[in-house]
């Protein structure tokens, strides 16, 4: 059918708890905006190792390929901890960015008025805070060889990570950098240690490159990473876009989210290619993780969820109308006092995952009418 097709993947601990709130809107959305979506839901992470034995199953990558969008939760929990390397739940998000060739991760760190007392920083230091974090997210040292465990002859083990980069992976995620900051206030920051280390030298001398050949009109700004840290902590309203490599960015965006109050509000979409025919992979998920210290519970912000949905909607489906309502609902929600508990305030009232998710979609059914 000519209908969108998603690709549904819960994954563990909060992950189906919060996705369960998604699945309401994209019910109402289905009612009540004519958007129909083809949904399709699959296994992931710890939840596929029970099922399948292996946590990023072929049929899934497969059903990613063919979906339009990919709606991920978050994998990983103690139950799994004591797997093989090889064999983690967490090979299943970096087995789908990899395959699908998903090398930009977006992101977004905002203050939404209502949690500007609920950041770690002061509320004048946070107050309107909108920063575009995009990480690159199939290289690095993620992914570079050689890696491993390895026992000497003296029986002594080393532990071997390598960051590669190589000028084409740098060149492709800095232009979705430049590009999205000329959609915002038309800055980069481009975060590396050229100081110590050679990939980071490649980093800033490309980055400089695409700039100047293809992007003179924005501006860019090279910084340490470490000191990105600190900006990020002392005056975060300086950044527009930061651009950073896979592991840097990683840090740099939980930094970030806890500026904006919680790792529970922030979204994500990770995007690959615009191919010839048009298409262009893309996966929508949490910045947090499976979060087992409160899974099971009903206690799960499911706005970092419902606002990845929001991207998915945008970034894939160019329904930019959809998108902002979503995003307006969960900010109302806020706006009207409703907390769970990770962004709970003195005199507000504490709520569980389900009671905020029927609050989002009243809010919603308020601005569709
Ligand atoms: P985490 O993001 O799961 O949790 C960190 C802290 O934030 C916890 O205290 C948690 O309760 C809280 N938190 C996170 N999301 C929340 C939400 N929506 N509402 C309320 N509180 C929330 O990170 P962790 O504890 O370091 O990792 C737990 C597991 O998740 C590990 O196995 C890790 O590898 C995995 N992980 C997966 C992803 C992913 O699937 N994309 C991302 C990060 C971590
Ligand atoms: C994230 C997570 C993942 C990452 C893990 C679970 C592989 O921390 O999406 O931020 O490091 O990319
Ligand atoms: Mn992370």
């Amino acid at each position: 059918s000519a209908n969108k097709k998603l690709l549904v993947l819960p994954g563990d601990g909060i992950g189906p708890e919060v996705m369960g709130e998604v699945r309401r809107v994209i019910d109402w959305m289905g009612r009540r905006r004519a958007a129909s979506f083809d949904i399709e839901e699959g296994l992931v992470g710890g939840a596929a190792i029970e099922a399948t034995g292996t946590p990023c199953p072929d049929s899934t990558v497969e059903a990613a390929m063919r979906a339009d969008a990919v709606l991920f939760g978050s994998v990983g929990g103690p139950r799994w901890d004591k797997l093989p390397f090889e064999q983690r739940p967490e090979l299943g998000i970096l087995r789908l960015r990899k395959d699908l060739g998903l090398f930009a991760n977006l992101r977004p760190a905002v203050v939404l008025d209502p949690l500007v007392d609920a950041s770690s920083l002061k509320a004048d230091v946070v107050r309107g805070l909108d920063i575009m974090i995009v990480r690159e997210s199939t290289g690095g040292i993620y992914f570079g060889e050689p890696r491993g465990v390895h026992t000497g002859p003296d029986g002594k083990r080393t532990g071997i990570d390598t960051e590669v980069y190589t000028e084409d992976e740098i060149a492709r995620v800095a232009r979705v950098a430049f590009d999205l900051a000329r959609k915002r206030r038309n800055k980069v920051t481009s975060t590396e240690k050229a100081n110590v280390m050679q990939s980071g030298r490649l980093w800033r001398a490309v980055v400089s490159e695409v700039h100047q050949a293809e992007f003179p009109d924005v501006e860019l700004e090279h910084m340490y990473a470490d000191n990105a840290a600190m900006q990020l902590c002392s005056r975060p309203k300086q950044f527009d876009v930061i651009l950073a490599s896979n592991l840097f960015g990683d840090v740099l965006s939980d930094l970030a989210a806890a500026l904006t109050g919680s790792l529970g509000m922030l979204p994500s979409a990770t995007l690959g290619a615009v191919q010839p025919s048009g298409k262009r992979h893309a996966l929508y998920e949490p910045i947090h993780g499976s979060a087992p210290d409160i899974a099971g519970r009903g206690v799960a912000n499911p706005s970092a969820q419902m606002l990845s949905f929001a991207m998915l909607l945008r970034w894939s489906f160019g329904m930019e109308e959809d998108a902002r309502m979503i995003e307006a609902a969960v900010e109302k929600v806020l706006a009207g006092g409703l907390r769970t508990a990770d962004i709970m305030q003195p005199g507000l009232a504490r709520v569980g995952t389900a009671v905020m998710g029927e609050a989002i979609l009243r809010e919603l059914e308020k601005l569709a009418a």
